[in-house]
């Protein structure tokens, strides 16, 4: 028999949540509802709420005049916004409050003229998001970029700079690239930016990954924090999985699992009912014990998720 845990914080988190229900709001009330880009990063989720009535749109362009629209999560540059004003939309605004504090914080230091420097993947729509709220932000992907592209941007000391960071950075980078640009800007503001939710993720796929043999993580492809999730694992444990839904995990993945210690987490945008299926799955298999306290949640994120029809077998 093997042991497996949950991560207490693995699945949706503050913002995710709370753009689904607005979504599933405004869905209930509309005969379309536009979402600008995928309103979160899960497509088992997105196609959910299409069956509601929540049609992503790529561009502006792909939005009629006068349409409710959804601004995902990630947020949007200010031009989107002017963009859909101009189109007489109704905008209902998923914002991650904490991504759109960013935006406020990079449009008041770009306004008062410092350099605006950006620590994110440079093309996903949260850190283009954050781009479009300044003026000329330059952004590094990592500590390593960071080093090599200083020089060609090429500039003085003295330069007034701003640091903002995506959300869901890794910790350990961040402060790497934070040290760099300290001794390289004689007048650098530094914005923690990196959230609550990215920190209590990381900081326990790290306990868990450190004491277990095997680390499931499960996440959309496309979900940057989940992709962290994956390198933490992959650093401190031997063998890692990232699935996205449980018919990724084949017999043969649970087989090599028995008498393992096994830990499992899932990114921000994952819902819960993928979760239980991946537990629900390798509980079924190999008659894994599954932390109880982990149950007592997903029965309680049940009460409130309206899903259950998703979901197959029952909590472990
Ligand atoms: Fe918001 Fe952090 Fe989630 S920025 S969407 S609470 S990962």
């Amino acid at each position: 028999m093997s042991r497996v845990t949950v991560a207490q914080s693995a699945g949706f988190c503050f913002g995710v949540r709370r753009a689904v229900d607005l979504a599933e709001r405004e869905a209930a009330k509309h005969q379309t509802l536009y979402s600008y880009g995928e309103i979160i990063h899960n497509t088992h989720e997105t196609r959910r709420l299409e069956k509601l009535g929540v049609r992503t749109a790529e561009c502006t362009a792909d939005i009629p005049d006068g349409a409710a629209v959804l601004i995902r999560a990630h947020g949007v540059t200010r031009a989107v916004y002017e963009t859909l004003e101009a189109k007489g939309c109704t905008v209902y605004d998923a914002t991650c409050p904490f991504v759109a504090k960013i935006h406020r914080i990079v449009e008041a230091e770009s306004k008062a003229g410092r350099r605006i420097i950006i620590l994110g993947s440079k093309n996903h729509p949260e850190v283009l998001g954050i781009a479009g709220w300044c003026q000329n932000a330059a952004i590094y992907e990592s500590s390593e970029q960071l080093l090599q592209a200083l020089d060609e941007l090429g500039l003085p000391p003295e330069t007034p700079v701003s640091v903002v960071g995506q959300t869901t950075l890794n910790r350990a980078s961040w402060n790497i690239s934070v040290k760099i640009l300290k001794k390289r800007y004689t007048n650098c503001k530094i914005f923690d930016t990196i959230c609550n939710a990215t920190d209590e993720r990381q900081t326990e796929a790290r306990s868990l990954a450190g004491r277990s043999d095997c680390m499931v993580v499960i996440g959309d492809k496309k979900s940057s924090n989940t992709k962290r999730l994956y390198e933490i694992s992959a650093s401190l444990c031997p063998h890692v999985l990232h699935i996205e839904d449980a018919t990724e995990l084949g017999t043969s993945d649970i087989e090599a699992l028995r008498g393992l210690t096994v830990g499992i987490t899932a990114g921000a945008s994952t819902p819960a009912w993928i979760i239980k299926e991946v537990s629900n799955m390798m509980s079924a298999e190999t008659r894994i014990e599954t932390n109880e306290d982990f149950a007592a949640m997903l029965e309680e994120s049940f009460k409130t998720l309206n899903n259950g029809d998703k979901v197959t077998g029952t909590v472990i």
